[in-house]
């Protein structure tokens, strides 16, 4: 089948001012703009088909895909060490006060994955959290370890676009200075574009009876790393940068190539 990824206007234009309402309190406001140009709304729009469809997923399915969508999840805390290392890698090249405002403002999402927030006792982390919305659909523990065989197709796609993803922030051509910023705006468009995502998440879960603290804790966190995503990005960048301009794009499709082929797997 020839998975249909259409979304109509209204609710598209409704999560894109659904997503700016949630970042216009933020002193950024205005600076952010440039950024939010650069989205085209095709991730919303592809993962707005795939949560569509998740409901009609059979129930014997759900451990296979939770485990396989897992591994996703899990590689942003990853992602998140990868692009800390190399924001603090362009000190060769850039100035230490922008790069250390730009780590201060990016460590905060990355400590939010194993429950550290400021201001609060430290937290079970999100991976924990996820173990227990796992157990709740599946019956059974997470697996410690996620298994190496192919038998999974959730996992493949996930192992697929995550290997790709860390490939691109490696940046092997450019200076150390171009990977940081481009860096921090793929970060921004992870941070911005997961704020839809875990509504949907949430809400394609619920209609299966189903929630989740792990589901829960994201929808309330999301907004307030986009807040911090913005701030790393404007500490080290000019708005209308290109080379993050050229991040933001990056990672929209790397998300929207992500999820077409996970609805792809519904066919
Ligand atoms: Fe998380
Ligand atoms: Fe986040």
């Amino acid at each position: 089948m020839t998975v249909d990824y259409f979304i109509s206007q209204h609710s598209l234009a409704a999560t894109v001012n659904y997503t700016r309402t949630c970042l216009t309190t933020s002193t950024t406001k205005n600076s952010i703009q440039p950024l939010e140009s650069a989205i085209a709304g095709t991730a919303w729009s592809v993962m707005a088909q795939f949560y569509k469809l998740l409901p009609r997923i059979p129930r014997q399915e759900h451990p296979a895909l939770l485990l396989g969508m897992g591994y996703n999840f899990e590689f942003y805390d990853g992602m998140f060490a990868l692009i800390a290392g190399y924001v603090q890698m362009s000190m060769d090249e850039g100035d230490y006060t922008p790069r250390y405002r730009a780590m201060q403002a990016l460590l905060q999402p990355f400590c939010s994955e194993y429950g550290i927030e400021p201001s609060r006792p430290i937290m079970k982390s999100h991976r924990q959290l996820y173990a227990e919305f796992y157990r709740s659909v599946a019956g059974e523990p997470l697996p410690e370890r996620y298994p190496q065989d192919k038998a999974n197709p959730w996992l493949n796609v996930s192992r697929q676009w995550t290997e790709r993803m860390a490939q691109t922030l490696a940046c092997p051509q450019g200076s150390s200075l171009d990977r940081a910023k481009f860096n921090l705006g793929y970060h921004w468009a992870v941070e911005y574009l997961s704020i839809e995502e875990f509504r949907l998440m949430r809400q394609a879960w619920g209609k299966l009876g189903i929630k989740a603290s792990y589901l829960d804790a994201h929808c309330k966190v999301e907004e307030e790393h986009a807040r911090r995503a913005s701030e790393a990005v404007l500490a080290l960048a000019s708005p209308d940068d290109a080379t993050i301009a050229r991040a933001i794009k990056t990672h929209e499709n790397d998300l929207t190539g992500y999820y077409r082929n996970l609805s792809g797997l519904l066919k």
